[in-house]
């Protein structure tokens, strides 16, 4: 049986010991504004109509609404004055589509076309859903039947193994290894190959990687396609951290690779784009011969994404290139702040290429020497007061993982640098 998230353990765990909180992947500083008020206007503002009213709204406006007195207005709680401006007639806080409102679909296919260059058919190729974890969900059991396998990278997201699981799915690994010596991780080719067997359908990718924050290069990325060509295999990719690169790297979409469109399931969200772990808004481009499915399954286990929560992100998809080009400034600042902090104290880091986590071997940490990656976290959180997640979380097969932690630098530069300070304390 599926057991508890690891991660989200630690997340309490860290809370009780009042850890900084390095374990789970989410931030601690504000979601987008854009956004926000997107869902808040959508909220409020009811139907198109009220949201354009609101849009225009001035504090003179609102006075004149609350009978012209200055003195009373400025007494008025923000609460009282945004009631006095809600639409007593609503569409965005009901039922839409189950597949996601029109404006989100349409909007996702311009995103997609801007930053993929290709653009999905938001009738036939998109649905909205309930963050990457619903999308990767409801993509497995749209392509696969149980006793069906797929192929899973480790280090993983503990999700992919759990998922296969509930769906009665066999999942093979292959493993990602660390080049110290070229600060990278590689793939290997033929133990991919080698691993698809007659009841493969599904390789999953995630690019950028988490935990180990490798960037697939287009020659890996073309390397695989062509493996999923010769042998028949879907790809689903989780692209949630596309936007977070650093170094110059790119992310290549696989649906954006020659004969791939028809074999690939994107899965996406906006949980770490938007500073927004816990709106749960995310989408599926699938293939059209899927998608009727994609959207039964969907409709049949959650029927839909919030509604008000969908506007916002119709705001934060139509951002300019400005905004998520600057995305990685922020992380960088931090994934060095914490690099030269783990090292330091003697962790053997390979900068990440993307995403926000540090996978970091502790091998060499005198504090942690002979620890099992469990009981190096739980000294982490009570002796040295820092949250981080067990290697071996990651992993299914081997021992790989047992002498790494992973840390996640997604936390405020404040937060950072007092798990800094903590960890200073074992040099
Ligand atoms: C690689 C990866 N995929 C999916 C998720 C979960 O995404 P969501 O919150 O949109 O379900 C995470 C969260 O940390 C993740 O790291």
């Amino acid at each position: 049986m599926v057991k508890e998230s690891t991660i989200r353990l630690m997340t309490r765990l860290a809370n009780e010991h009042q850890a900084v909180n390095l374990s789970q992947g989410f931030t601690d500083e504000s979601a987008i504004y854009e956004m926000v008020w997107g869902a808040i206007s959508a909220s409020l503002g009811g139907t198109d109509e009220g949201i354009a009213r609101l849009e225009g709204t001035t504090l003179k406006d609102v006075l004149d609404q609350n009978g012209g007195n200055m003195d009373h207005l400025l007494k008025m709680k923000l609460k009282d004055v945004l009631k006095s401006l809600q639409n007593s007639k609503d569409a965005y806080n009901q039922y839409c589509y189950p597949f996601g409102l029109v404006d989100l679909r349409n909007a996702i296919a311009d995103y997609t076309n801007r930053f993929r260059g290709f653009r999905p058919d938001p009738e036939t190729e998109i649905t909205v859903v309930l963050g990457a974890t619903e999308g990767l969900f409801t993509s497995l059991r749209a392509i696969c039947n149980p006793g069906d396998e797929l192929i899973v990278m480790q280090p993983y997201h503990e999700m992919y193994p759990a998922q296969a699981e509930i769906l009665g799915l066999e999942a093979k690994y292959i493993t990602l290894l660390e080049n110290k010596e070229k600060g990278i991780w590689e793939l290997d080719l033929a133990e991919l190959e080698g691993t698809i067997g007659s009841k493969t359908k599904v390789l999953i990718l995630n690019t950028p990687h988490n935990p180990t924050g490798k960037v697939f290069t287009r020659d890996e990325m073309n390397a695989i396609a062509d493996i999923c060509k010769k042998h028949d295999i879907i790809v689903i990719t989780d692209e949630i951290y596309e936007h977070i690169l650093y170094d110059g790297r790119e992310h290549v979409c696989m649906s954006a690779i020659d004969g791939m469109k028809d074999r690939t399931f994107v899965v996406n969200a906006i949980s770490k784009t938007g500073n927004a772990t816990g709106w749960r808004v995310g989408w599926i481009i699938s293939p059209p011969e899927y998608t009727t499915r994609v959207r039964a399954l969907h409709d049949t286990m959650v029927i839909q994404s919030p509604t008000p929560l969908q506007k916002g992100v119709v705001n934060l998809l139509g951002l300019d290139d400005g905004f998520y080009k600057s995305m990685p400034d922020a992380y960088a600042r931090k994934r060095e702040v914490l690099t030269e902090s783990l090292r330091n104290i003697g962790f053997k880091v390979t900068p990440p290429e993307g995403a926000y986590y540090l996978f970091a071997d502790y091998t060499d940490v005198p504090a942690l020497k002979g620890m099992s990656p469990m009981d190096a976290a739980t000294f982490l959180i009570k002796e040295v007061g820092v949250a981080t997640v067990p290697g071996d979380n990651f992993y299914a097969i081997g021992n790989s993982g047992d002498s790494y932690l992973r840390f996640a630098f997604c936390r405020s530069i404040e937060s950072l640098e007092e798990a800094a300070r903590r960890f200073a304390k074992l040099k």
